[in-house]
């Protein structure tokens, strides 16, 4: 596999000529942007301490994580996009002041699954970008050796969830084996960590995570399995299922858009074609599946007779995704194809979903999905918001994120 490296050999964004090419709503999408900026400032005290989890139902407030949470980062994450954008220093102490509770996950191996590529990204590898903090490099470097440390043989992947006793026992037998697609944003960690410190393992380790999600969790279709079962003595596959689809042969609008940002934000890295290839795939999929405002329902295979929620994160996560997949391509048809198909899904968002004029919201985006067979639909969800500030951001010709 052929890496872009630069003169130090560190894999580097660098070694590729990149842009954004231009949105053909940037009058909008700054506005937008400007007002979820505003948003976040005025949360930021209001919040404290607290990390957004869970919309309350029927209402635009939030109820707040507790300890171990996988989204525990996606306001922190928002605090620092809108400090690079505002150098505003309460929004930069008001993140780092999470710094204790990302230091009890390190402490809490209980705790540690895929989600490290989440909860890291957005709190340490952020800090870090913005403001060159040691102390938040050291730890982002410590949570990859974790995530690293995930890959066991014979499986070839980074393990993703953890066998609880809650999860009953047919659940928790199959989760040792499983690769899951929401993990694909987490390899952005294990690429960073590989280019601060030049140890090649995590680049290894990631591409070896990724071309097995490549080879499982893609269809021929370019659809997605939510997750596939390894025998995880042997390493050998078994089939393809569902856990937040609507059935094991669907295609879970989130899950698909979590692998369209990760293959795309890999090809960033890496400069491996088929990465960039394969999210492009998976885009056109996308594309042939997307209701005619441009907001993804929660899974793209819903019958005519299902209720039709929209899962407005997945929306925010692949409008995002195709704006760096049209990075990947620099110029040219491909680039301004998937500028439109972005431009599409993040105007569906801001005519239908966009939450920033209302000064009483506690988010940025409603309806979202978090998880329908368990009633959670319709909701506010951090996810949602941090992505939707990311692809504004992408949108009008923003370049530097933490992933
Ligand atoms: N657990 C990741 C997701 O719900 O997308």
């Amino acid at each position: 596999m052929e890496l872009k490296q630069d003169s130090d050999n560190k894999v580097s964004y660098e070694a590729l000529e990149l842009f954004q090419p231009p949105t053909a709503h940037r009058e909008v999408f700054q506005q937008t942007l400007e007002r979820a900026v505003g948003r976040v400032s005025a949360l930021a005290p209001q919040f404290g301490l607290r990390n957004p989890r869970l919309g309350i139902p029927g209402t635009t407030r939030y109820a707040f994580c507790i300890p171990d949470e996988w989204v525990a980062s996606f306001w922190c994450g928002q605090m620092w996009l809108a400090y690079s954008l505002t150098g505003d220093s309460r929004l930069k102490n008001s993140a780092r002041m999470r710094r204790e509770y990302f230091k009890t996950v390190l402490e809490h191996p209980r705790w540690h699954d895929h989600d490290l590529g989440f909860l890291f990204s957005l709190s340490a590898v952020a800090d870090f970008t913005l403001t060159g903090n040691e102390k938040s490099r050291e730890m982002a470097l410590r949570a990859a050796d974790f995530l690293a440390a995930r890959w066991r043989q014979p499986m070839p992947f980074v393990m993703c969830w953890n066998p609880m006793l809650r999860d009953g026992p047919d659940f928790m037998a199959r989760k040792t084996g499983t690769l899951n697609i929401d993990s694909m944003q987490g390899m952005a960690l294990l690429f960073w960590a590989a280019r601060e410190t030049g140890q090649s393992s995590f680049t290894e380790i990631a591409h070896m995570h990724l071309e097995t999600s490549r080879k499982y969790l893609v269809r021929k279709d370019f659809s997605s399995y939510h997750a596939y079962e390894f025998d995880p003595r042997t390493g050998e596959p078994l089939a393809g299922f569902t856990h937040q689809g609507l059935h094991d042969e669907s295609c879970w609008s989130r899950g698909q858009s979590w692998a369209i940002h990760g293959f795309a934000q890999a090809h960033l890295y890496t400069g491996n074609a088929e990465y960039r290839d394969t999210a492009a795939k998976m885009a056109d999929y996308v594309a042939r599946h997307l209701p005619e405002d441009g907001v993804p329902l929660w899974d793209y295979n819903l019958p005519a007779d299902a209720i039709p929620y929209r899962d407005s994160s997945a929306g925010a996560i692949t409008a995002a995704g195709i704006y760096t997949l049209a990075r990947c391509y620099g110029g040219g048809p491909e680039a301004r194809k998937y500028t439109a198909l972005a431009d599409k899904m993040l105007l569906g968002l801001v005519e239908n979903c966009d939450l920033t004029a209302d000064a009483k919201a506690e988010g940025l985006l409603k309806e979202g999905a978090a998880f329908v067979a368990l009633g959670r639909a319709d909701n506010l969800l951090p996810y949602g918001d941090y992505y939707y500030l990311e692809a504004l951001m992408r949108a009008v010709g923003h370049t530097e994120f933490f992933w």
